[in-house]
């Protein structure tokens, strides 16, 4: 695995560079680092910053030590997950996180490797996995051939809004032991009815991204991770997320919106009077998107959202 290349094309690198690159001189902490495309390119034009990389994936530790190698000292990479950040910096006695990134979801690599069983192509078929950190927790196929029926559905519907969960989750349990990823992207599909099977992508794009999202614990260890980042950053400094999924993008809007508006309750165009403070300023309205151009040079770009906050003063939103 270590000498396999790291093929992944950073997404919104210029918009990435242009949030974090005004940030003052410390430690830039970037918290999914992958392959380091993003983080090499902020080290390169930010000479004064240095890097805390942290990944859950063992391999994408391998990567981005070697790919970011030419830095030297000033790069320290880890195994580690997001949520594990503020443990990490206390480990390694660091106080002075000037930015934050967090590229979320799978690199290209994982997806293309077919014994991490993150694909549903029939000429990438593995094991039923998807962990991102293989060396812990339940792989796909524990879900898939031992959760119950209701569990399925639940988890189709919730975590990748998929309308026909009740028959994709009933061909799943017929259809027990599943093995392997294209059997079971075989399975999804059969029962997907027919006029929704030549809709769209493939039909079994949204059960692989139910189970990715559930096998990592996706959503819960977000939430955590943008509290410890929004604790963490310095005033002053900036914390930027792109994610893939509305499920992961409703959770990053709706974080970034408390910090900047303090959780306040009063009516919308009326004053404050509820004591809410804020935490910190947007950086832009809504979330930035890929452009066409770059949706057609790297199809993970189309469904990527860039949202970035600057931590401020606590300031009482009401005024003084
Ligand atoms: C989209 S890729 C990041 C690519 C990186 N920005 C680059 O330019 O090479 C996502 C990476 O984050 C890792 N990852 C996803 N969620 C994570 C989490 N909660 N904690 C740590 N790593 C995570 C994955 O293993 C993967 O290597």
């Amino acid at each position: 695995m270590t000498d396999e290349r790291f093929d992944h094309a950073p997404v919104l690198l210029d918009r990435v560079l242009e949030l974090l690159g005004v940030v003052a001189d410390g430690t830039f902490v970037d918290l999914t680092v992958g392959g380091g495309g993003h983080a090499g390119a902020l080290l390169d034009v930010r000479p004064g910053l240095r890097l805390l990389g942290l990944d859950r994936d063992p391999s994408a530790v391998d990567a981005a030590r070697r790919n970011l190698s030419r830095f030297g000292e000033r790069v320290h990479i880890e195994h580690a997950r997001s949520d594990d950040l503020v443990g990490v910096l206390a480990a390694r006695g660091i106080d002075n996180v000037t930015a934050v990134l967090a590229d979320l979801g799978v690199s290209s690599p994982q997806v293309d490797r077919a014994e991490r069983g993150f694909s549903y192509r029939d000429d990438r078929s593995g094991p039923v996995d998807m962990r991102m950190d293989p060396t812990t927790g339940p792989t796909a196929a524990d879900i898939v051939n031992e959760a119950d029926e209701t569990e399925i559905r639940r988890m189709l519907r919730d975590l990748a809004d998929e309308r026909h969960a009740t028959r994709i989750a009933a061909a799943i349990v017929a259809h027990r032991p599943i093995t392997s990823t294209a059997d079971l992207a075989d399975v999804v599909r059969a029962a997907v009815p027919a006029p929704a099977r030549r809709r769209g992508g493939d039909p079994a794009k949204r059960t692989f991204q139910a189970l990715r999202i559930a096998v990592n614990d996706e959503l819960d260890v977000l939430a955590r991770t943008l509290d410890q980042a929004l604790d963490v950053v310095t005033l002053g400094g900036r914390v930027a997320v792109i994610s893939y999924h509305s499920g992961e993008d409703r959770i990053v809007k709706r974080r970034f919106r408390t910090a900047v508006d303090g959780g306040c309750v009063c009516p919308p165009g009326l004053p404050c009077v509820c004591g809410a403070v804020a935490t910190a300023r947007p950086l832009g309205r809504r979330a930035i998107v890929a452009s066409p151009a770059e949706r057609a040079r790297n199809p993970r770009a189309a469904s990527a959202r860039l949202r970035a906050v600057e931590k401020i003063e606590p300031t009482p939103v009401g005024g003084l």
